[in-house]
């Protein structure tokens, strides 16, 4: 089969197309024929081993010292079920699927077998209907890691919820979702992406390359930096301070990442009822996931950026 080979830790390039054998399932994994995969802000992480200092040594220790032990890196999947080990029960041949590899990446392959039941090494579940291979990537990753921390907010009805990052592919379902909660939304983006984010819902929308203030008096039940530690602005550092009293304040990178195929079912709902709309930036076949990797490691991607598999 054709697969991904990330041969060292470095710059884009160390990523190869190569041919390698095809997987074959135990008797408790199904095999994916992968339809589409996605290059995450995760993958770029893991291909570039660009962690902070303090990380390095644990971050090589579990991934692999000189590149990562999986050498088909990919963390993120859409595809069909083309056969089951003998001892699985949720799913069979045929099933159309969605998920995320976990530790095990593999995902910038043509086939893939995984566990039906969630693990650190992965999660799946079927995929919305009503959205193509390419799309369901999107609301894996970015809905897996919204909801997940959109739920630490315990948002009720009319509160104020303020996502900071709202254009990639975490706030852009981080918005969907706090809107189905019947929360009032304000999405903070850069100019590019103002439009962007009203029209999946957003109430408000602050643009901090122009905006270093918020209106005084403005408080929030809950705030969500969706893009990280990594990035940030004056109007960020404002933002943590304009909590309502009882408010919370959230980074998305505080804590690791659940792989929880019932979060994934839910969002197949929401799919399916309009509530959650995938946005992908742009989409690549899978032999120029370099170029994938380059456009996406520049940090500006709007919602995701898919990749074709076959
Ligand atoms: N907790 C976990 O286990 C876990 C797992 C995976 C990922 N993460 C975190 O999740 C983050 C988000 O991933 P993602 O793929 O959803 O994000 P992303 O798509 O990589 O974010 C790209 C977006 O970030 C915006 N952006 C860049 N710099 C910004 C800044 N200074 N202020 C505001 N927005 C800025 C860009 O908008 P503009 O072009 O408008 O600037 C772009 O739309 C990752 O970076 C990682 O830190 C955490």
């Amino acid at each position: 089969m054709k697969a991904i080979v990330c041969t060292k830790y470095g710059p884009p390039d160390v990523l190869q197309l190569r041919q390698v054998e095809k997987p074959a399932p135990k008797d408790d994994e199904v095999l994916i024929k992968i339809y589409a995969t996605a290059v995450t802000a995760s993958d770029i992480f893991i291909r570039s081993s660009q962690v902070p200092i303090r990380v390095l040594i644990p971050f090589r220790l579990m991934m692999g010292v000189t590149r990562p032990r999986k050498s088909i890196i990919g963390l993120v999947l859409a595809g069909e079920i083309e056969s089951i080990g003998k001892n699985v029960k949720r799913f069979k041949t045929g099933d159309q699927v969605y998920g995320l590899t976990g530790f095990d990446l593999g995902a910038y392959a043509e086939y893939k077998c995984m566990k039906e039941t969630d693990s650190t090494h992965g999660c799946l579940a079927t995929k919305p209907t009503n959205i193509s291979y390419e799309e369901a990537t999107m609301v894996s990753y970015g809905g897996l890691l919204a909801l997940q921390f959109m739920e630490k907010g315990n948002i009720q009805r009319g509160q104020k919820v303020l996502v900071y990052g709202a254009s990639g592919t975490t706030g852009t379902t981080a918005i969907q979702y706090a809107k189905y909660l019947g929360a009032k939304v304000t999405a903070v983006c850069s100019t590019a992406n103002v439009e962007l984010v009203k029209s999946l819902g957003a109430d408000a929308v602050i643009d901090y390359t122009r905006e270093d203030t918020l209106n005084p008096g403005v408080q929030y039940n809950y705030i969500l930096d969706a893009v990280g530690k990594n990035k940030t602005s004056k109007l960020k550092e404002v933002c943590k301070k304009a909590l309502a009293p009882g408010g919370k304040y959230a980074s998305i990178d505080d804590g690791a990442l659940l792989l929880d195929s019932k979060r994934l079912a839910l969002i197949k709902e929401l799919v399916e009822s309009g509530h959650i709309k995938p946005v992908i930036d742009r989409c690549y076949p899978l032999e120029e996931l370099v170029e994938a990797h380059r456009y996406v490691g520049r940090g500006h991607k709007r919602g995701g950026v898919a990749i074709t598999v076959s």
